[in-house]
Formats: structure tokens, C-alpha cells, sequence
């Protein structure tokens, strides 16, 4: 009998119960992705940009990837970005990862994609704070600006690390959505440390760990000399800094040639001059101990984010709950049984 394997369908309440223990295992496999992808042993194609007009902020992104290890796995995320759907209650981003069958190519697994996309996101950020970070997994004063669904995941994992800050000052243009996250990351007695600041320059004022994670499309931080000297920025929204801002900083990202594309801050300052790019460095290669950030200075962590992570995780995922409840078999998706 001739037969294709079945495809499983995990959605997104499965994904989240899977993703809620699975921080420890998760982060080493975004170590080892950047680290593979340092040493060019994974195959992370240029994600390819859908948008309805050539401004619109509407946009679905594809990102394809193959990973070799720990487990081959192949696929593509679709993940759509449709900002005004916070007005409507709705988050801004929604996806599906599709995994195929590394032997036959056939489509193995339609996951919720969001939830593994934003915890990898998270775990990104992570990576690279504790990766430029002097291991005491401390900040005098962290700062946060734009606080939707990225910064929370994102604070959640550094607690989740045992990171620790004296001072916590977040800012969003929405006074509403920031006053949430506050009062929602210290919900179950938690004690975040977490305030809300009326102005971005008030939450950046002497913050010596900066998380920015807004939908700005254009930069509107033109200068960082109100960061402690020796601040980390963790730049996951990628158009908030000018080039000036980023003159004189250290420069980490996932990629290189993914992260100088579709008008990043890094991509404008390396096209201005203000940043060679000889200077910019993997997070793989200082995973590696192939690179230094330089004491004493600023450092911008700006991931472009990428395929090959939703890829492993999604494998992860679908390892881990292929026969729970909650999780669908199409036995002949394919239609060639027989
Ligand atoms: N680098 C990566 O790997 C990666 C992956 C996923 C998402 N992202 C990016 O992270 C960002 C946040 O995503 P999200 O899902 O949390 O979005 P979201 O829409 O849930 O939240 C964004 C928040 O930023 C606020 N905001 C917008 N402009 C601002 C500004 N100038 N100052 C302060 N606040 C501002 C909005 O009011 C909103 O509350 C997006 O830009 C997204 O593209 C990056």
C-alpha cells in the first residue's frame, strides 16, 4: 500500500500548555540555533515580505528554514502583521508553521504559529541579553518600551531566567496598555518591580537594560547618551533607533545579511556610513567566545528573527504533543492512500 504520513494539527491552547515547561530546553535550542547559524550548518533562506500596498503597515511574512540538529527538521512560518488589530481586540500578529516530512517532503504538521514565534522571540532576547551580559543576570534599572505581546513574553522569560533589576520603568504610546502590563505581570503576588514612566525619555533615563519592542516603522530615538554608559539594548523591533543613536555602540545580530534588510535601523546606519559593517558580530559568534562586546560601551542586540528557530521549536512542540488532547491526525491528508 502506498502512503504519505498523516498531518497533525496543533493549536494554539496545546502549543501554549506545551511552551509553558519547555523554557529550559527551548533556550538551549536557540543557543545552538545561532550557534549553527554562526557556522553556517543550517539553511535560513531571506524571508520574503507580503504587503497589500508598497507603505501599507499590513504585511505577511514567510520564513522558510531547514535544521540539522537536534532533530532534522524543515518547514516555513506564515506569520501576519496587521497592526490595527489591537484597536479591534485582536492581537497584531497571528501565524501557522507548516513542518514537512524531511525524507519525503510531505507536509507533516500545521501548528498555531503566534505563540512559538513570540516564545522565540522571548528566548531571542534572552539569549542575547545573558549573551552581552556579565552573568549576574542583573539590571540596576530596566527599561521597556512598547508593551504588547512581545514585551510580555519577553519580561515573563527573564523572569522565568531568574533575572533580577532594582528599577523597572516601562512606556507605551498607550498609557492604557502599558498601566495592563504592569498590573498584569503582578498579578499572583508577583513583584515584577515594574512602573509606568509618562515619556520614553523618562523609563530610558539611566536604564542600563533597554527592551524595545513597538511597531514604529521610522525611528524616533535619535540619541542613547541618557542609557547608563554601559547599557544592553535589546532592539527586537528594529526601526525605533536612528543611526546616530547608534553611533558608538556594539552591534550584535542574528544574521547579518538578514538584519541589514527592509530598512532596518542597522541596515540605514550601515547605508549612511555611521556603522561598518565589519563591525557587526553574531550572537553564534559570541556564543562561540569568538567575540567580545566591549567593556564600558553600549551594545544594540537586533535580531531580525529567524526562520530556523520557529523551525526547531515547532519540532519541539509537535514532539511533545502529537498524542496529547487537543492535538488533531489527518491520517490521509494527502489523498493517495490506497
Ligand atoms: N526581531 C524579531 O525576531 C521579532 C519577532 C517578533 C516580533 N518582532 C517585533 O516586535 C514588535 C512588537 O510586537 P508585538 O507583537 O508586541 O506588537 P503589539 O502590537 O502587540 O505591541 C506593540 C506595542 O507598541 C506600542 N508602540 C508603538 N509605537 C510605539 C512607540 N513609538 N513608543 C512606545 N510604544 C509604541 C503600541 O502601542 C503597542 O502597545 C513588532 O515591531 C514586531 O515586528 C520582532
Amino acid at each position: 500500500m502506498t502512503t504519505a504520513p498523516p498531518l497533525v494539527v496543533i493549536p494554539g491552547r496545546l502549543v501554549e500548555e506545551v511552551l509553558r515547561d519547555a523554557h529550559a530546553e527551548a533556550r538551549q535550542m536557540v543557543e545552538d540555533v545561532y550557534v549553527q547559524s554562526f557556522q553556517e550548518r543550517l539553511v535560513n533562506p531571506e524571508s520574503l515580505f507580503l504587503r497589500p500596498a508598497p507603505e501599507a503597515r499590513e504585511r505577511v511574512i514567510a520564513l522558510p528554514a531547514y535544521v540539522p540538529e537536534p532533530t532534522p527538521a524543515m518547514g516555513i512560518k506564515w506569520i501576519a502583521s496587521f497592526p490595527e488589530n489591537l484597536s479591534a481586540g485582536l492581537p497584531r500578529a497571528s501565524a501557522t508553521i507548516v513542518l514537512n516530512d524531511v525524507a519525503t517532503g510531505f507536509p507533516v504538521a500545521l501548528l498555531e504559529g503566534a505563540r512559538i514565534s513570540g516564545f522565540r522571540t522571548a528566548l531571542s532576547a534572552l539569549v542575547g541579553a545573558n549573551a552581552l551580559g556579565d552573568g549576574s543576570r542583573r539590571a540596576v534599572k530596566f527599561a521597556v518600551l512598547g508593551t504588547g505581546y512581545i514585551a510580555d513574553t519577553t519580561v515573563r522569560a527573564f523572569l522565568e531566567d531568574g533575572w533580577q533589576w532594582d528599577e523597572g520603568a516601562v512606556f507605551d504610546l498607550s498609557p492604557d496598555r502599558a498601566q495592563d502590563f504592569v498590573d498584569r505581570l503582578g498579578t499572583n503576588g508577583a513583584d515584577p518591580r515594574l512602573g509606568v514612566a509618562t515619556t520614553a525619555e523618562e523609563a530610558l533615563a539611566g536604564a542600563d537594560l533597554v527592551l524595545l519592542a513597538t511597531t514604529a516603522v521610522t525611528p524616533h530615538i535619535g540619541d542613547l547618551s541618557m542609557l547608563a554608559p554601559h547599557a544592553t539594548v535589546l532592539h527586537m523591533s528594529l526601526r525605533d533607533l536612528t543611526p546616530a543613536a547608534l553611533a558608538g555602540a556594539d552591534h550584535v545580530v542574528d544574521d547579518v545579511s538578514h538584519a541589514l534588510r527592509e530598512r532596518t535601523s542597522l541596515a540605514l546606519a550601515v547605508e549612511d556610513g555611521t556603522v561598518p559593517r565589519a563591525e557587526i558580530h553574531a550572537v553564534g559568534e559570541l556564543l562561540v567566545g569568538g567575540a567580545r562586546r566591549t567593556p564600558g560601551r553600549k551594545a544594540v542586540y537586533a535580531p531580525f528573527g529567524l526562520g530556523s528557530l520557529d523551525i526547531a521549536l515547532g519540532r519541539l512542540v509537535l514532539d511533545r504533543s502529537r498524542h496529547l488532547d487537543g492535538a488533531l491526525t489527518v491520517e490521509d491528508f494527502s489523498g493517495i492512500a490506497g
